[in-house]
C-alpha cells in the first residue's frame, strides 16, 4: 500500500521560542513570505502525500486555519484586482485535505503520534515533525518514502550532527548496507559525546507502519513525563525492523534562533528582488575587521 497520509504533530509549547511563542505558535511564525509550517506542507504535497493529520492542542487552532479559506480575504483581494496575492492566498487552502485530531495533554512526540492511530488505521503512514525544515529538490520526506517503497520497511531520516551536538538528538547506532542507508542496531536519546554510537541524528523525518502503535502502547515515560517515539522505535530496531537513510538538504530548526533567523536569509537571498539590498544591510551591521 502506498503512502498517503502524514502526521505532523504542532501540539508543543514551544519554550525554546519565548516570548515570540507566547501566543503565537512556533509553526506560524514566519520564515521569510510564509508560516514555517506552509514549507513543511508543502514539502508532504510534492512528495505525493495527499491527508494532511496535525497533531493539534487548543490554544493553536490558527494552524488549521491557515490551511482554510479566508473568505473576506479574498473577496478584497479580488475586489482590488490583486490577482497573484489571490492565488497565492487561494492555494494555500486548496493544497491538501486537512485533518485534526487532538492531544490533550503534551506528553512528548510518541504521544502525539499516538494520538493519530484511529486516522492511519492499517496504512504505512509518514511523520514530519512541525518544527523541522528541509529543502532539496527531492524533498526530504519524498527521500523516505523512495526507501520505504523499495524496501517495504520503517525508515528514519537521518543526518550527520558534528560531534558537539550529538546529545541534542536522538543517536543511532547502525551498519550502512549500501551508500546512505542503514540499518539500525539501536537508538539513544540525546546520548553523552562520549557514548553516542555514531554522529548520525534522527531529523524529524519518518516513514513508519501501524506496528509503531503497539510499541507505543507499552513505552512508558520517560524523566519528564514524555512518551518518547524513539523508545519505540528502539524496539522496531531491536527486532531488525528499522532502516535509516540519510538525507540530502538544508534543514533548518524553527525552535533554534539561529537555525530560524538563518532559514529566513536563506529563502531571501533566492528573491531576485532582495537579494543585493538585504546583503548590502547585513554588511552595514558587521563590523569592519581592524
Ligand atoms: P519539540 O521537541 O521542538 O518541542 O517538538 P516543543 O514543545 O514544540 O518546543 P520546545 O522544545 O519546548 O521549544 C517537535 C514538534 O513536535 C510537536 C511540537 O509542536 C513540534 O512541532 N510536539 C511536541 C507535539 O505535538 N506534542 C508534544 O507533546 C511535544
Amino acid at each position: 500500500m502506498d503512502v498517503r497520509k502524514v502526521v505532523i504533530p504542532v501540539a508543543g509549547w514551544g519554550t525554546r521560542s519565548l516570548p515570540a511563542t507566547k501566543n503565537v505558535p512556533k509553526e506560524i511564525l514566519p520564515v521569510f513570505r510564509k508560516p514555517s509550517i506552509q514549507y513543511i506542507v508543502e514539502e508532504a504535497i510534492a512528495s505525493g502525500l495527499s491527508d494532511v493529520v496535525f497533531v493539534n492542542t487548543q490554544n493553536k487552532r490558527i494552524i488549521e486555519d491557515h490551511f482554510d479559506h479566508n473568505l473576506a480575504l479574498e473577496q478584497l483581494l479580488e475586489r482590488k484586482g490583486l490577482t497573484a496575492l489571490l492565488n497565492e492566498v487561494r492555494s494555500v487552502a486548496r493544497m491538501a485535505n486537512i485533518i485534526v485530531v487532538r492531544q490533550k495533554e503534551q506528553l512528548g512526540l510518541g504521544h502525539a503520534v499516538m494520538c493519530a492511530k484511529e486516522v492511519i488505521k492499517d496504512e504505512p503512514f509518514a511523520v514530519m515533525v512541525g518544527d523541522d525544515l528541509m529543502f532539496n529538490r527531492n524533498p526530504g520526506i519524498n527521500q523516505l518514502i523512495q526507501v520505504y517503497k523499495n524496501e517495504r520497511m520503517p525508515v528514519v531520516g537521518v543526518m550527520e550532527v558534528p560531534r558537539d551536538k550529538v546529545s541534542r538528538y536522538g543517536i543511532i547506532d547502525a551498519e550502512e548496507f549500501a551508500p546512505g542507508l542503514y540499518r539500525i542496531r539501536g537508538v539513544e536519546e540525546k546520548p553523552a559525546v562520549d557514548k553516542a554510537p555514531s554522529r548520525l541524528a534522527l531529523v524529524g523525518r519518518y516513514v513508519l507502519t501501524p506496528e509503531i502503535f503497539t510499541h507505543l502502547d507499552t513505552v512508558s515515560a520517560d524523566g519528564a513525563g514524555e512518551i518518547q517515539l524513539t523508545d519505540a522505535l528502539q524496539a522496531l530496531a531491536r527486532k531488525n525492523r528499522l532502516l535509516a537513510v540519510k538525507v540530502h538538504g538544508q534543514r533548518f530548526d524553527v525552535g533554534d534562533w539561529v537555525d530560524y533567523l538563518t532559514a529566513n536569509i536563506y529563502f531571501a537571498l533566492q528573491d531576485e528582488n532582495l537579494r543585493y539590498d538585504l546583503i548590502d544591510r547585513l554588511r552595514e551591521l558587521i563590523p569592519p575587521a581592524r
